[in-house]
């Protein structure tokens, strides 16, 4: 079956950074289906071999070592480039013209992929119904709708209406790219491959699980956008809700994209509304010294930079299990973690001399130094009875030859094309989460918000932060990954 995919916004940075890269290691790898030809769509006037000139560079530089232009020079013929503004509803008559020009006689898949501002994405949509596009008679058609989807719930049930005015949900393909990275997916393979963690999986055993998505860089160029965003919006309604759900889920019965996404969305129809004071104890917010000084961000800014909040998932499985969610720009170092903490032995043999906390953890490092690390106490030999932490130590580098994981899209590009939604998100999904994160916006901004605080770049956060939890009788892991090799 031939296969046509069709960006929009194809002159902007995630076309360069991210897309072509992708479609190009799947072509090297022979993943990409033999026919599948690439239309790019944006207002510039280019040529074909103009766009794909720019696109050599720019995909020799990102694609780095693994570039070898014999291939480029292959792929690059799959690849055009047709001009197109979105408000223009003949533009997009001339896209379908140009599209049938290109495509073989018989029915073709196409996937249409929104990377243009998202204040766009309404508009295309109907552009694409008013065309003609989204008649699907002839083969497929799919949408790829990349973040944000809606800036609040009522901006995201809107989009979805303007989406299901044109395309059925099954033909919606929402991005988070946290679902294509591959320790993101190998947690349902950890969860429901093995037999040993799943009996322990649950408030039985587990005291408290942490997910922490800490960052390194400051908001540097992007400050502008990401003033009116703030962290809740940017990484926690989104990728932080998603590791939650994957972390959370009960067993689907297949990986089949209903079932897995039924069950991701049972998590959040468990997660209990904060309520009045819960908003100021629950939660932490806090902007990074100089954040103030950034370009493009107005004086005086509230914008938060820093969140931790705690959530309860009130189903059998997590009763008393208090998840808890933090995520920052400039902080100690780039590391995405989920921590399971399990809870401390009931009784301890080793009397009071010896006491120290005993706790396991589950450490699975989503990123970099992607891995699993499993801590338990062991003797320290030729001592009576003391104990120390000691580690199991998985890494993904080292099982596997040391090459660099694929970068997300490659997995999510793939999925879209063969139509298989699992590792996208679905509506109810989207708006729950918008209904979990928009009180907490709302409350942030209100006289009930905890009080914004400060913290120095290169740290974890604000030091109240630290004593929050310290006062619920826990620690965080503040632990920076260390890359081997
Ligand atoms: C994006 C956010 O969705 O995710 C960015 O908008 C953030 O602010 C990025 O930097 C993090 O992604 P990753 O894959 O680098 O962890």
């Amino acid at each position: 079956m031939a296969h046509t995919i069709v960006i929009f916004g194809a002159s902007g940075d995630l076309t360069s950074r991210k897309l072509i890269p992708a479609l190009y290691r799947l072509f090297q790898k022979k993943r990409l289906p033999v026919d599948t030809q690439i239309v790019g769509v944006s207002r510039s006037e280019y040529s074909h071999d103009q766009w794909r000139e720019q696109l050599t560079e720019s995909t020799a530089k990102f694609v780095g070592k693994g570039f070898d232009s014999e291939a480029w020079q292959a792929f690059s013929q799959q690849i055009f480039y047709q001009p197109g503004d979105i408000q223009q509803t003949e533009d997009f008559q001339a896209l379908g013209e140009f599209l049938k020009s290109i495509e073989p006689e018989g029915p073709v898949d196409r996937v249409y992929y929104l990377s243009t501002k998202p204040q766009l994405y309404e508009k295309a949509i109907a552009q694409l119904g008013a065309s003609g596009l989204n008649d699907d008679s002839n083969g497929e058609r799919r949408v790829i709708v990349e973040k944000p989807f809606g800036t609040d719930l009522a901006s995201a049930k809107a989009l979805n209406h303007a989406m299901h005015q044109v395309f059925r949900e099954d033909q919606v393909y929402r991005i988070d790219h946290y679902l294509g990275k591959e320790t993101v997916q190998n947690l349902f393979v950890l969860r429901f491959a093995n037999t040993i963690f799943e009996p322990l999986w649950n408030h039985n055993y587990i005291d408290h699980v942490q997910i922490t998505v800490a960052e390194e860089v400051p908001v540097g160029r992007r400050a502008g956008y990401y003033d009116t965003s703030g962290v809740l919006r940017d990484m926690v309604q989104n990728h932080l809700l998603q590791l939650m759900m994957i972390t959370a889920m009960e067993p689907p019965a297949r990986f089949d994209a209903d079932l897995v996404r039924d069950e991701k969305v049972k998590v959040l129809h468990s997660v209990r509304p904060m309520v009045g004071g819960d908003f100021a104890s629950d939660s932490v917010r806090g902007q990074y010294e100089g954040y103030l000084q950034e370009e493009g961000v107005p004086a005086g800014s509230q914008t938060a930079s820093f969140a931790a909040v705690k959530l309860h998932v009130d189903n059998w499985r997590w009763q008393g299990v208090p998840f808890y969610l933090r995520s920052g720009k400039a902080m100690s170092c780039r590391t995405t973690q989920i921590v399971i903490h399990f809870r401390d032995a009931p009784h301890l043999l080793l009397g009071s001399k010896t006491r120290v906390p005993t706790a396991n953890q589950l450490v699975i490092q989503v990123q970099p130094a992607e891995g699993i690390q499993l801590h338990f106490q062991t003797k320290v030999p030729d001592t009576e009875l003391k104990t120390k932490l000691s580690s199991l130590d998985f890494r993904f580098q080292s099982e596997c030859g040391g090459g660099a994981m694929p970068d997300s899209y490659q997995r999510l590009l793939l999925d879209a094309l063969n139509g298989d939604a699992s590792l996208f998100a679905r509506s109810d999904e989207v708006e729950l989460a918008w209904g979990i994160i928009d009180p907490l916006i709302a409350a942030w901004r209100s006289p009930a918000a905890p009080p914004l605080q400060t913290y120095p770049q290169g740290e974890w956060g604000p030091e109240w932060c630290t004593q929050w939890m310290q006062q619920q009788g826990r620690q965080w892991f503040d632990v920076c990954p260390v890359l081997k090799g």
